[in-house]
């Protein structure tokens, strides 16, 4: 396991590098957990890579992202929670299902470090968010609406109008739809039937999943795949870096071989 020690220095780095203003290989002397920092979020803030999907859940040591009662605000500890700050500081947009909008009220805005806040992005086929939803806040970040029905928004709010088939939209047809508004890095934040369309589409680059010191014993689980194996040798078991946050542990699953590109620094690529 790496641990992970994000100073300032070595964040204003990786805004850099996300900016085409530095690159991964440059800088430093790096401390070990510097160092740590730059494996972790150098794949996310790289740009020479081309369009890259990550999705993060954050769960608890039992695999559950909420309590029965629904308490979801903290499953997450003080480190688990700047990450996703950070993740969402490296992407171009972040995208939630409706089942997060509605039931956390998410802003999914740069707090917790700096840098710029990505356009939010909501799945909502069946348009059941509220115009004046804290996502859709005119605040001069872009908000998105992905959505089925023809259900007029403010005028602020962009809308990707998409055709379900068999209930969904395919997952392929939301990146392409977000690439040609100009977001081409994208966070799936959550929940987890979101994750899992995206995951059985083929369409994420990584999967991170924090996981925090915490044992909730009942609740959702926090991601149920739509396919079915009867052998653990025909599952999934993605090529995976462990990274220790403090208060969390993240294991950042590479699922294709752009991520494993992305881990290697550009002057050792032959
Ligand atoms: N711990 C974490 O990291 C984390 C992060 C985010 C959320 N959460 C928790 O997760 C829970 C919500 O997650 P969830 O899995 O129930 O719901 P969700 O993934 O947030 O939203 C699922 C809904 O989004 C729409 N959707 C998503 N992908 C779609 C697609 N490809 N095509 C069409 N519609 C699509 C569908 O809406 P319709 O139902 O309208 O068809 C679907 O039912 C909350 O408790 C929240 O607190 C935890």
């Amino acid at each position: 396991m790496q641990n992970v020690d994000v100073t300032d220095r070595v964040w204003d780095h990786l805004l850099a590098i996300r900016a085409g203003k530095a690159c991964a290989c440059c800088g430093g002397p790096w401390s070990t957990g510097e160092r740590g920092a730059l494996d972790l979020y150098a794949p996310l803030a790289r740009r020479d890579l081309g369009p890259a999907v990550v999705a993060q859940i954050g769960q608890s040591l039992d695999g559950r992202v909420a309590t029965l009662a629904g308490d979801a605000s903290d499953v997450s500890g003080p480190d688990g929670h700047a990450h996703l700050h950070r993740m969402r500081a490296l992407v171009d947009g972040v995208v939630i299902g409706i089942g997060t909008a509605l039931h956390d009220l998410p802003r999914l805005t740069v707090r917790l470090c700096s840098g710029q806040s990505p356009a939010r992005i909501v799945i909502d086929p069946k348009g059941r968010l509220a115009d004046d939803a804290p996502i859709l806040r005119e605040d001069g970040t872009r908000s998105m609406i992905i959505q089925a029905v023809k259900q007029p928004r403010p005028a602020h709010v962009e809308v990707l109008q998409l055709q379900l088939i068999d209930g969904k939209f395919d997952p392929r047809e939301i990146l392409q739809g977000l690439r040609e508004a100009g977001l081409n890095s994208l966070l799936i934040e959550g929940g987890g039937i979101t994750i899992a369309n995206f995951l059985d589409a083929d369409t994420l680059v990584r999967l991170q999943v924090a996981v925090s010191p915490l044992v909730i014993g009942s609740g959702p689980i926090a991601l149920t795949r739509n396919v079915q194996h009867a052998r653990l040798a025909d599952c999934l078991r993605p090529d995976t870096r462990v990274f220790g946050l403090g208060t969390d542990v993240v294991f950042d699953c590479g699922l294709t071989e752009a991520a494993h590109a992305a881990t290697i620094p550009p002057h050792t690529v032959t």
